[in-house]
């Protein structure tokens, strides 16, 4: 990922929430070309291994964010990092909570790596956790204040960038600037179906709050024209570099 992938507007990322390589090649058939980027998530990974990432890395030429929340001790993140390299993987999650040395250790190890580095995103607190259950695990500060703590945390320990519901994008934008890459999920058209997502925002709202890449699941999956949704995707960010 180099600086000039970064453009203007978010680029959309599509979450490939599938569970075998024939469900991803069958959604492949029927995505826009134009889109470059595709979220392979713990249960794809899980269930076909690499086998998916060479699938879209060589047989598509598509880049790829592996969204596999690392979590171990700083060893065995950093060599996990290590071996992401060489498949094309442009964005790997860690959880922030692992701590400053394993933030430090997986960033060291993306920084030793050549051109096939992945940039390192942080996961901070889980959309699913509230309050409540942050102090079950002995957490006394409340999710939004645990989400800018583990924020500066990640980037204060070289980590590039983080994954953010749209509601604390503006937050996390003010306190850290313009370098961390962020990165949202939750997209919905306005007036879409909204599903299980708690958290959603229209695609000009997380672009206005500073969103740099858009995770977008169902509203493309589940189109019977992806091609009319991303168009409609697309004009609804156009709205904001118009206003
Ligand atoms: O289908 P939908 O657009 O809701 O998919 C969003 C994607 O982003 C899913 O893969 C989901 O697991 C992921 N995600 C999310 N909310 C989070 C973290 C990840 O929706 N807080």
């Amino acid at each position: 990922l180099n600086a000039g992938d970064l453009t203007a507007q978010p680029e959309i990322i599509v979450a490939l929430d599938v569970n075998s390589l024939s469900a991803a090649e069958d959604v492949m058939a029927r995505m826009p070309d134009e889109l470059r980027w595709y979220k392979v998530g713990l249960e794809l990974y899980t269930a076909v291994g690499p086998d998916i990432l060479r699938l879209l890395h060589r047989n598509y030429g598509k880049r790829i964010f592996l969204d596999l929340k690392l979590h171990d001790i700083p060893n065995t993140v950093a060599a996990a990092v290590r071996a992401a390299a060489g498949h094309g993987i442009g964005l790997l999650t860690v959880h922030a909570s692992g701590g400053q040395a394993m933030l430090a250790a997986a960033a060291n190890a993306a920084t030793g790596l050549d051109r096939d580095a992945p940039r390192l995103l942080a996961v901070t607190a889980l959309t699913s956790l509230a309050d409540a259950d942050l102090h079950d695990i002995g957490v006394q500060r409340t999710v939004s204040e645990q989400v800018l703590a583990l924020g500066q945390l990640a980037c204060d320990n070289g980590i590039d960038g983080l994954v953010s519901s749209a509601w604390e994008l503006a937050a996390l934008r003010r306190q850290l600037g313009r370098k961390p890459i962020l990165v949202t999920p939750g997209i919905r058209l306005p007036g879409g179906e909204v599903g299980d997502q708690k958290r959603v925002a229209t695609p000009s709202t997380a672009a206005q709050a500073g969103a740099n890449f858009l995770v977008v699941g169902r509203p493309l999956l589940t189109a019977k024209d992806p091609h009319e949704v991303l168009a409609r995707l697309k004009a609804d960010m156009q709205e904001t570099s118009a206003a």
